[in-house]
């Protein structure tokens, strides 16, 4: 995820491109630049860091009539200057804001270095700009139609061209991208948020769209240059909202991002045939590994333990799984047969980072995931998993979670592949979980959730349930409820509530139970009984068209039918909205709970 910006028209100055990527710095801030186009050609200026360091080195005061500008959240390549948008191409004409991946950058990168293209950045943009050169004849549009005939992965693109000044073109796919004008100039960007000072209309451009500007007007076509419409949306939003795309809090936004994170973390990661493809773990031996040893806090072990459950249903290895806080302090043992993966979507929390250096020190082998590119965890690991799902400013943990078990359920399904275990389930998994951002979608937009966390918010106590896979589920609610709504949330296999804690059950402690039609569904229905007829009342998380579960639940939520090891992926943005919505209607901040902090570097 990374913020790009571009403005072409009627004079202004380089600090309202930089106004406007500070408005977009939430979606990256490893390093920033511009491109704008003056009377002796491109000027590029680019910085490492936040956007204020690129303030201190860039001519701000500079009049230009056409720029773009990239806040950066880094994914091939480290955070550098060089890696550092915008890029430009051989000729020094072009320059290229890019957010998205270029699945296929290393296969262009080849064939555009044997045409004798020299490239100055290890990202894969760079590619864009060479490959729209190779095709430029003097009209930046055609070329740029040329390159994105080439192009695979996700994008949201700007360019310019310094011998064209007022003209700009843009195109999306799968990253997001708005145009908007007035009589002035045009105005392209990721979000609304640098496009309100100018315009409150916009257009949401949609995937396979092409803008061309020149000048305050734009025409957007598809790839093959078909002219097509689309309807202008106004934004009433205020400034303090529309830093939150209009959403009242951060977290409700970050969920809202979910299907464009997961969309991200997708990315690269499996091939045409959606068989998944991480050749870069080739090195550790999956074929062979016997013993995976998971570590982690809070919600990162949530996501694990979803891991455990899936990867032991099909491999045929032990999955241990601990908090790092005990992990660390426990005997280790480690053989040439056992990895360990840490899950840390901050890279800096001080118990898993110690849990690394012991699993280290032991000779151990560590595959670390994180969202933070240049974090602790992926320097002290011998191989990092990038979740890419841009930065989250919610403390408690929400679309991060989800990627952390996109990455999850990839790397089991890699080793299943590696080990000759590939079924037509198999396919089915790999299938929904790519069409996953689809659902996602669906699931995000159901106001019952928000309605009935107007019934439940002035509860005192819950009791989530969930068996198999989704205990990791039933977990995760309740640490979610808790920690932002400050209700005392328990959570359990739903098989130990009558070892005592069906005790507490009466009708002030409703249960939470999560109960898709998987193959524990029948005993999942009899704990449900069980709570039932000690008159506490049930929500239920159930699979459409399940009528059953009506007859046994005071309230249920819907949620599509999917394979029933991908359920914890669909039921993890309810679960975090159920707990935004009681957070809120309680009068609480949800992005800022009290006690937490994003990242624990504390032991
Ligand atoms: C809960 C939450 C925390 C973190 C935990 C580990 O919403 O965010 O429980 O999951 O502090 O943090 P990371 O993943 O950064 O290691």
């Amino acid at each position: 995820m990374c913020g790009i910006v571009g403005i072409i028209g009627h004079e202004f100055k380089v600090s309202d491109l930089i106004d406007g990527l500070k408005k977009l710095e939430y979606r990256g801030y490893d390093s920033a630049g511009v491109a704008v186009i003056d009377q002796n050609g491109l000027y590029v200026s680019k910085s490492v860091g936040r956007i204020d360091n690129l303030k201190s080195v860039v001519e701000t005061e500079k009049v230009v009539h056409g720029g773009i500008a990239h806040t950066r959240w880094a994914t091939h390549g480290a955070p550098s200057d060089k890696n550092a948008h915008p890029h430009t191409d051989c000729s020094g004409k072009i320059a290229v804001v890019h957010n998205g991946i270029i699945e296929n950058y290393q296969e262009l990168k080849n064939e555009l270095i044997e045409k004798g293209h020299k490239f100055k950045s290890d990202t894969d943009t760079e590619v864009i700009s060479h490959l729209i050169e190779e095709n430029f004849q003097g009209d930046l549009y055609k070329a740029v139609l040329e390159a994105l005939k080439k192009l695979k992965g996700a994008f949201a693109i700007a360019v310019i061209h310094s011998d064209i000044p007022n003209i700009m073109v843009g195109a999306r796919k799968g990253s997001p991208l708005v145009l908007g004008c007035n009589d002035e100039r045009c105005i392209l960007a990721s979000d609304v948020t640098p496009i309100i000072k100018y315009t409150r209309d916009v257009i949401f451009l949609e995937d396979g769209d092409v803008v061309y500007i020149e000048g305050n007007k734009a025409k957007v076509t598809d790839f093959s240059g078909n002219v097509v419409i689309r309807k202008h949306t106004h934004i009433s939003w205020d400034e303090s909202a529309a830093e939150k795309g209009g959403f009242k809090h951060f977290m409700l936004k970050e969920i809202h991002e979910v299907p464009e994170a997961i969309e991200s973390a997708l990315v690269g990661r499996f091939d045409e045939d959606l068989k998944p493809n991480l050749k870069e773990l080739d090195e550790f031996n999956l074929e062979k590994v016997k013993r995976i040893l998971l570590v982690a806090c809070g919600t990162s072990y949530h996501a694990g333990l979803v891991f455990k459950y899936f990867a032991e249903k099909y491999l045929d290895v032990d999955v241990l799984i601990d908090v790092a806080s005990e992990f660390r302090y426990r005997p280790i043992r480690i053989d040439d047969n056992t990895l360990t993966i840490a899950i840390s979507q901050s890279g800096e929390t001080a118990d898993t980072l110690e849990s690394v250096r012991a699993v280290k020190k032991a000779g151990g082998k560590v595959i670390a995931i994180t969202n933070v590119v240049g974090s602790t965890i992926t320097r002290e690991s011998d191989i990092t998993l990038f979740m890419n799902a841009g930065p989250e400013i919610g403390v408690a943990a929400s679309k991060t979670y989800v990627n952390q078990l996109i990455i999850l359920y990839t790397l089991g399904l890699y080793m299943m592949k590696k080990r000759g275990i590939w079924s037509e389930e198999h396919n089915i998994i790999s299938k929904q979980l790519n069409e996953s951002p689809k659902i996602v979608r669906k699931i995000i937009n159901n106001e019952k959730i928000n309605q009935l966390a107007d019934y439940y918010k002035n509860y005192h106590h819950f009791m989530y349930i969930g068996r198999g896979i989704n205990t990791a589920t039933a977990m995760e609610g309740a640490l979610k409820l808790k920690e932002i709504s400050y209700i005392n949330a328990v959570a359990y296999p739903a098989g130990e509530l009558k070892h005592g804690p069906i005790a507490l059950l009466d009708p002030t402690f409703p249960v939470f139970a999560i109960a898709p039609k998987d193959s524990l569904y029948e005993k999942m229905r009899s704990n449900i009984e069980e709570s039932r007829a000690r008159n506490a009342r049930i929500l239920s998380i159930a699979t459409e068209g399940d009528e059953e579960i009506k007859k046994i639940s005071h309230d249920v939520i819907y949620i599509p039918e999917a394979h029933e090891d991908l359920y914890p992926l669909i039921i993890a943005p309810v679960i975090q909205l159920f707990a935004y919505y009681i957070a809120d209607k309680r009068g609480y901040d949800p992005d800022k709970p009290r006690n937490l902090a994003k990242s624990v570097t504390v032991e």
